[in-house]
């Protein structure tokens, strides 16, 4: 039987938090329709930030209302404060996803506060969530590099992650913001996180912003990474990570990884109607390669 690797459909979230306009709640519920029937068991819905910094995502409680929730799904949202954790149980959300950076710069610039600051912020959302029977991923941002501080030393990664498993988090992701990662840091990144702390308690988010993300999963998938977060289209970005663009595109992810031979549960051409349904809900082309030449056959 096909090895599994687990696929995070992040689109709706860090997809949608960057487009330059509100995209109405009707087409965020609809997209993810698409994204469910396409097979997708893990979605990132939405996220229950303070709607001034992101208001793209402001309707994120009505677009959870609005969900035909299907079994077996998990709908997750990203949750930074006790404010947020509020919001998300009273949306009843599957799980929720906790976030800083591993660079001081960026980490302050996203969220409001230092690297210091931010632990015990998440560890009062962690132990609360976990009290109210809800499990949580963890987010390390700038994990390669940061948009203000360069390369980011790894030990700083390796801190972060730990502090986060510490307190109780099931998974961390661990991202390439802005895209400035390669193979050869990817695979050494990786080999000892995955050393320290487990490669079943990892996930690889990969921004595309130069082209490599492709070749960092698979760098990744040899050290024993089997969970990928990716948006449909190629959707994506920080809007307080100047020049982050898109993650790695499902429709691409999907394509690679079944043609190594791995299963995903994902049904590609059900995906490239989701891709090609908000292609035309947002009027433009998106970076997704699979996507536009499915379209064009
Ligand atoms: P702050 O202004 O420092 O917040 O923002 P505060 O705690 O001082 O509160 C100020 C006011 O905001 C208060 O209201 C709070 O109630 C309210 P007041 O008493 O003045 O009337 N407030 C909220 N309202 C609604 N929902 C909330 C909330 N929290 C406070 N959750 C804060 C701090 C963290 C809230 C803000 O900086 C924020 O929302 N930042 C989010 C930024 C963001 O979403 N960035 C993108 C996601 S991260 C990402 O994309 C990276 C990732 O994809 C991985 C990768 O690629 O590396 C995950
Ligand atoms: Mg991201």
């Amino acid at each position: 039987m096909a090895e599994r690797v687990r696929i995070v459909e992040v689109g709706p979230r860090d997809g949608l938090q960057n487009e330059a306009t509100f995209v109405p709640t009707e087409d965020k519920v609809a997209l993810i329709e698409h994204l469910q029937d396409a097979g997708l068991a893990y979605i990132e819905v939405s996220s229950f930030v303070h709607p001034k910094w992101i208001p793209q995502l402001a309707d994120a409680d009505e677009v959870f209302r609005r969900l035909s929730r299907r079994e077996g799904v998990t709908y997750a949202a990203l949750v930074p404060n006790a404010r947020g954790l509020e919001r998300a149980l009273a949306a009843g959300v599957t799980e929720i996803a906790v976030f800083l950076s591993a660079s001081e710069t960026h980490n302050r610039q996203n969220i409001n506060k230092t690297i210091d600051e931010t632990f015990p912020v998440l560890e009062e959302v962690v132990r609360e969530a976990t009290a109210a029977g809800l499990s949580v991923r963890g987010y390390v941002s700038t994990a390669f590099g940061c948009p203000y501080e360069g390369e980011v030393p790894l030990e700083r990664v390796l801190g972060v992650t730990e502090r986060l498993l510490a307190m109780g988090v099931r998974e961390v992701s661990i991202g390439d913001t802005i895209g400035v990662a390669t193979p050869k840091q990817v695979r050494e990144r990786f080999a000892e996180l995955a050393n320290r702390f487990g490669a079943e308690r990892l996930a690889g988010h990969f921004h595309d912003t130069r082209g490599t993300a492709l070749a960092n999963v698979c760098a990744a998938l040899e050290v024993g990474i089997r969970t990928f977060d990716s948006s449909v289209g190629g959707l994506g970005g920080c809007p307080y990570a100047p020049g982050a663009s898109g993650n790695v595109a499902t429709e691409e992810l999907v394509y690679l990884l079944h043609g190594m031979g791995y299963a995903t549960g994902v049904d590609l051409d059900r995906l490239v109607s989701a891709g090609r349904f908000i292609q035309e809900r947002l009027g433009r082309k998106l970076p997704s390669r699979v996507l536009a030449a499915c379209t064009a056959e």
